[in-house]
């Protein structure tokens, strides 16, 4: 793994936001995962910006994100669907088709998973994966547990997530919720992933997936085992990094 610290916080937005723009450099019809949450919001607002003030060819580029809400509808403003659209397609002009997602209502999951699995094969693969971490060490919404030989699946989503999203939607408490993921297989099949956190809260997640053994116990660690993985954090997230910090 190659371990990168930004200065602060706006060098490590600048930094990650320079990963998918240089992507789409390099290869015009690059294939580009992409991850929801705090982490990844500025970089995004960063990658818009700059395409606002220097407009390149993404007339090629393919979006996904890494992971999607099931059972609640593309229009509900946390489903993975909208907010990648709002934070980055719409400003990029990345039209319907060459955002690939997949459905968050729909009877057959499992056959969903297969369909997002084959859109992305078919492109010739992942070329980018932008990867969050969650604080248990998740990766997509793989839990820790997860089998690494895992493929796309409905996933159970971790609690404090679950909680919050019940209580935006107020869907009731037996109301199935799911995280659709791509699986741990399927991540470690990207030809580069990016692991990006920040802030000092995912300080000792980042040291148990970066410097800890490898276990499905922390689904991140398995990163240790791809052969082109770039850990790209902040000064406050590498602050618990023997390896950084001697
Ligand atoms: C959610 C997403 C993950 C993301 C993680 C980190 O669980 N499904 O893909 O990596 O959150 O979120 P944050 O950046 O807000 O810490």
């Amino acid at each position: 793994m190659k371990i990168t610290v930004a200065k602060n916080e706006r060098e490590f937005d600048e930094m990650a936001a320079w990963r998918i723009i240089g992507q789409m450099l390099q290869k015009q019809d690059a294939v580009i995962g992409l991850s929801t949450g705090n982490t990844t919001k500025n970089m995004h607002q960063i990658v818009s910006e700059i395409y606002g003030l220097h407009p390149f060819d993404t007339s090629g580029v393919y979006l996904f994100n890494v992971d999607e809400l099931t059972n609640l509808p593309r229009t509900y403003a946390g489903s993975c669907y909208a907010m990648i659209k709002s934070q980055i397609c719409d400003s990029l002009h990345i039209p319907e088709e060459r955002f690939i997602m997949p459905q968050t209502m729909c009877d057959d999951f499992d056959a969903e998973c297969r369909i997002f699995e084959r859109q992305l094969s078919k492109l010739g693969g992942v070329d980018l994966q932008m990867l969050g971490i969650g604080w248990n060490g998740h990766i997509g919404i793989n839990q820790p547990g997860t089998p690494f030989g895992s493929n796309t699946w409905v996933s159970p989503m971790d609690d404090i997530f679950e909680a919050r999203v019940r209580e935006e939607t107020k869907v009731a408490d037996d109301y199935p919720l799911g995280g659709l993921t791509l699986g741990i297989k399927t991540i470690m099949m990207s030809k580069k992933i990016v692991l990006i956190a920040k802030g000092k809260e995912k300080a000792e997640i980042i040291k148990k997936a970066v410097e800890g053994p490898v276990t499905e116990e922390i689904p991140a660690s398995v990163l240790q085992l791809h052969p082109n993985c770039e850990v790209l954090i902040d000064g406050e997230a590498a602050s618990l990094l023997g390896t950084v910090n001697k």
